[in-house]
């Protein structure tokens, strides 16, 4: 084939594409990438050709054993990509003909590029979805075997990033662990819109021979076939939504590595990540930065990106297919791996996290973290809300002033602010009473982490 004309659409043309537009329009160099979707879709479309009598028993058989060649050279790095052959489609197409001949030609009929790549993208988005799935899941399950390590580790709860209530560091694990659990729902809800088969949608308003839609729907694993022709080849909507799902699963990724790099700084110094997480400074030998925490709250940039790109990429187009579709590619590929990579790199890291127990318990003292529970004693004992809520407020401010936490106060000085204190208010003062008294559904204490961590195992056995 000349490199200059396309011999799949060259017949109308007079001269050959300008050498520079050429590269410019095509989209081998990435959508290759597709190539395992496209001969699957291949090998799909022409066994229903076939089973329909457009093509012949010989001619299916000769496509299958090319398709299947041509997947093993691409493989093992012999196939030539031409960009004069313009996308993964043409190129493999091409091949096919070139070894097989005239069957190879007839492997177009009743279908278009249309069709096509959007088959194509929605297998690759299928696969992609799993896999993606797969390691928000082993990062679920980490997250649930800490936070079952940590159930009973007291940490500060934080507000405005002021020391509010003490919380255990499982119940902050399970706060992420719910996160990804919407995530994980947002993946599979767009899954289902993913799993329909635009194939036989042809160009934009179907095609004149005898297909069957179904047949290709059900060998490809398709839930059903599209309903409509224009909509099918044109919509790519449900890669927006994919990437909106990615947008938030990197949203929280970076939530919770933010934290974790506040949580490994030697201000707060909660926890430890492995070295093999971290590096060091090539200038300042005491560094080890939490570099994987770092990059993943910067990489959310690029994801975010994304989405408004494809947005803004959908945005303009009438119908039905225009070459605008073919910008998709890049960032979904990018969206795609830069969500999987990333969740590897959590799932890897979570389990490894060591907890500094003493630290944690030491700043939950400095910031007067039970004082809510001091105005709930004096609530049970009949004070109203309000009032108590002032009570506390002297106390703290009397603790302030001689730098003594809420506990270390004597019992006659807590009693000079309100005399319904008794010597038994100790008990709740205590860190550990503050945790267990938080007893109910989504409650930070210890036994109702555990329960729902024994909840979220069962859960994940059933994915
Ligand atoms: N490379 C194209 C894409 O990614 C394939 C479909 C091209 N169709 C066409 N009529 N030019 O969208």
């Amino acid at each position: 084939m000349s490199d200059q004309t396309n011999s799949s659409w060259g017949g109308r043309f007079s001269e050959p594409t300008d050498k520079f537009v050429q590269r410019f329009t095509a989209s081998e160099q990435f959508d290759r990438r597709l190539y395992r979707e496209d001969i699957q879709g291949s090998l799909a479309h022409a066994a229903m050709l076939c089973q329909q009598g457009i093509l012949t028993a010989d001619e299916l058989a000769a496509i299958e054993q090319g398709l299947r060649d041509i997947q093993l050279d691409i493989e093992q790095g012999r196939f030539e990509w031409s960009v004069a052959l313009e996308d993964v489609h043409m190129n493999i197409e091409a091949a096919l003909t070139a070894r097989i001949g005239d069957a190879g030609k007839k492997l177009h009929t009743g279908r278009s590029r249309n069709d096509q790549v959007a088959t194509d993208i929605r297998l690759y988005m299928r696969e992609s979805i799993d896999r993606i799935s797969a390691e928000l899941s082993r990062l679920q399950h980490g997250l649930l075997e800490l936070a079952e390590r940590e159930a009973a580790t007291v940490m500060p709860g934080f507000t405005h990033l002021q020391t509010a209530q003490p919380i255990s560091f499982g119940h902050h694990m399970l706060a992420w662990f719910e996160m990804l659990e919407r995530d994980f729902e947002r993946l599979q809800d767009c899954r289902r819109r993913v799993n329909v088969s635009p194939l036989g949608a042809a160009a934009l308003a179907g095609t004149t021979y005898n297909i069957d839609r179904q047949f290709t729907a059900a060998q490809l694993g398709f839930d059903r076939a599209s309903r409509n022709s224009l909509d099918s080849v044109s919509d790519r909507d449900f890669a927006i939504e994919f990437c909106a799902a990615a947008s938030l699963i990197m949203t929280h990724l970076s939530r919770c590595s933010e934290e974790l790099v506040l949580w490994t700084s030697a201000q707060f110094d909660f926890i430890e990540l492995p070295d093999r997480f971290c590096t060091g400074s090539s200038i300042m030998p005491q560094k080890k930065n939490p570099d994987v925490p770092e990059l993943v709250r910067g990489k959310t940039g690029r994801v975010n990106g994304h989405l408004m790109g494809l947005l803004t990429l959908m945005k303009g187009q009438p119908l039905a297919y225009n070459k605008d579709n073919q910008e998709d590619k890049e960032p979904l590929f990018d969206t795609v791996d830069t969500v999987h990579d990333c969740l590897r790199a959590f799932a890897d890291m979570v389990p490894a996290i060591v907890c500094k127990a003493e630290a944690m318990r030491a700043a939950t003292m400095k910031g007067f973290a039970t004082a809510t529970d001091l105005a709930d004693y004096l609530v049970r004992k009949g004070m109203p809300f309000r009032d108590a809520h002032e009570v506390v407020g002297s106390a703290v401010a009397y603790g302030v002033e001689h730098s003594l936490d809420l506990a270390d106060i004597d019992l006659p000085t807590l009693q000079g602010f309100s005399a319904l204190i008794g010597d038994d208010v100790y008990e709740f003062l205590t860190l550990e009473g503050a945790l267990a008294a938080r007893d109910h559904l989504g409650g930070t204490a210890p036994k109702q982490v555990l329960l729902r961590v024994a909840e979220g195992k069962q859960a994940l056995t059933t994915r």
